[in-house]
């Protein structure tokens, strides 16, 4: 756990000395949960929504996208179930006076239990090498048995408590597992009590005349708003998806874990459209789909699983994330949801519009049912981050930070470094500059010695470094070195945008899915 606790502060000091992520308005102490991307950070983060645009709407003929406004009719709000149901259970500490989402304190604990498996299971199966059969274990080991019989009996509780918004239960079940408060101890805990996450503001000049709306919680329904105008428009069959990306706010009531829980924040999404009845089988090719999509990005398979959801949402009638392990363990990057007609059926009732699609190969009309994946951009962006950042221990006894982003995404594709800065290489080194800047981010850099440079660029995450010295000026030829592997090689410089070009582009790096 330390050493969790340990490589995540290594993450956010490093994304904010090297300008990726910044504490929003940090020179008046910072807005808690609020963040503002820096100039290495933007371009992170700019390049993971492309790369999440070209695989949902460019490569699929029957996938658009759209970008809808953040402020809606205030109606909208109303149909999707958000005044009414869009809560987190909360709970505050009387004596330390910290509010937690009642939730997650029961889940935490249940994940403390889990890691003790999880100890128990790497312990033995050092002890028993090739021997060891994890399956046998889980079903014979008295501990492990024990423990997972609590975590079920936690889970069981925690889902009725939750359908049955039960809050005199939720507090119980606080209360019967000893959960104390995470930063004093203390088991004072208040009742729990429904806290609604929607921002809201007026629109209107005056107070008389204004009209009280939302900031949107989810890009989601914009869509759904959306959809005839689309479908009409774009002549669209079913079935057929439609995608954007763009800021949700949601009033968080714990904000921490960095840009992992954001009160403003993006999401990604698309709202595929299929004819009733073929929904489970789009839901199982949806969820394969997204996660070769995270595979391809070479972050390692096993940072990655399913969470097949037990409790689902009264409109949806499958729904699963994918979790990834981040620095504090697996948690949700990515919902899967199939929402059933629920949406667009809301909103045929509260606008009085028909939201149907005429089907000519069955000669009717239906109001079509929807799979959704869901991602918050944000989240990719720390999985991605947290992920790459890494200490490694060289030959010769020094150790290095290396940012090993996927060169797909990272923000600058090359630094061009000449050697000195003089006898003419620092001119040859902004020609190479002017010549690639038209088809990747380059840096220049002629500060420092250049092993100081070369580890500047790993740190900040630069796939390649070129350097310029005086043979340059003679066969024109540079060194190229690679930031993972650090091995360097002498090529011409007519070669060099076509060796950047095979490890960035985005095709070669989608083709892996
Ligand atoms: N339209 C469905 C929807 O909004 P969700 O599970 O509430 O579903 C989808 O959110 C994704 O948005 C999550 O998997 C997560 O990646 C991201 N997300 C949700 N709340 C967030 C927050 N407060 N900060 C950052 N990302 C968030």
């Amino acid at each position: 756990m330390a050493k969790q606790e340990d490589q995540f502060k290594k993450v956010l000091s490093h994304a904010k000395e090297y300008g990726y992520v910044f504490q929003s308005s940090e020179i008046y102490d910072g807005l808690s949960a609020v963040y503002d991307y820096a100039q290495n950070g933007v371009e992170l983060k700019k390049n993971i929504r492309e790369y999440w645009w070209k695989a949902m709407v460019q490569l699929h003929e029957n996938i658009v996208g759209i970008d809808a406004a953040i402020l809606m009719h205030p109606t909208t709000w109303k149909a999707s179930g958000h005044v009414d149901a869009f809560n987190d259970p909360l709970i505050d500490n009387k004596d330390s006076k910290k509010r937690y989402r009642a939730d997650v304190l029961v889940e935490d604990f249940r994940e403390k239990i889990n890691q003790k498996i999880e100890k128990d299971i790497t312990k033995a199966k050092k002890r028993f090498g090739d021997a060891f059969n994890e399956e046998e274990f889980r079903a014979t080991n008295q501990n492990v048995i024990r423990r997972q019989k609590q975590i079920d009996e936690i889970s069981a509780e925690l889902t009725r408590v939750q359908e049955e918004s039960d809050l005199v239960g939720f507090k119980q079940l606080i209360v019967d597992l000893g959960i104390g408060c995470p930063a004093s101890g203390s088991k004072n805990w208040t009742e729990v009590k429904q806290f609604n996450l929607m921002f809201g503001t007026q629109i209107g000049a005056s107070a008389e005349n204004s009209t009280q709306v939302y900031l949107r919680p989810e890009t989601a329904q914009g869509i759904f708003v959306n959809f005839l105008n689309v479908q009409k428009t774009g002549r669209m069959k079913i079935p057929f998806g439609i995608a954007q990306t763009g800021k949700a706010f949601r009033n968080e009531i714990v904000a921490r874990q960095f840009i992992f829980r954001m009160r403003e924040f993006e999401q990604m999404e698309m709202q595929f459209f299929v004819k009733p009845g073929t929904q489970k089988q789009w839901y199982e090719q949806w969820k394969e789909t997204r996660l070769k999509w995270h595979l391809s990005l070479g972050m390692g398979a096993e940072n990655y699983r399913f969470h097949d959801h037990d409790k689902l949402a009264h409109y949806a009638d499958a729904a699963a994330d994918i979790e990834f392990n981040f620095p504090f363990g697996f948690k949700e990057l990515e919902g899967i949801h199939s929402r059933t007609d629920f949406d667009l059926s809301q909103h045929e009732q509260y606008s009085g519009k028909k939201l149907q699609y005429f089907d000519h190969e069955e000669n009717k009309s239906y109001v079509p049912y929807v799979v959704e994946t869901s991602i918050g951009l944000d989240r990719m962006f720390l999985a991605v981050f947290s992920n790459s950042l890494q200490e490694e221990a060289l030959d010769n006894g020094t150790t290095r930070t290396v940012l090993k982003l996927p060169a797909v995404l990272a923000p600058f594709k090359a630094a061009v470094l000449p050697l000195v800065k003089k006898d003419g290489l620092p001119e040859v080194a902004k020609k190479i500059i002017e010549d690639l800047k038209w088809d990747f981010n380059v840096f220049y850099d002629e500060k420092d010695a250049v092993g100081k440079r070369y580890r500047r660029q790993d740190a900040a995450g630069t796939p390649f470094c070129i350097t310029v010295d005086h043979d340059s000026l003679e066969d024109n030829s540079v060194t190229i070195r690679h930031r993972d592997t650090m091995d360097q090689k002498r090529v011409k410089i007519s070669d060099l945008k076509e060796i950047i070009k095979q490890e960035v582009d985005v095709k070669t790096w989608l083709q892996k899915m």
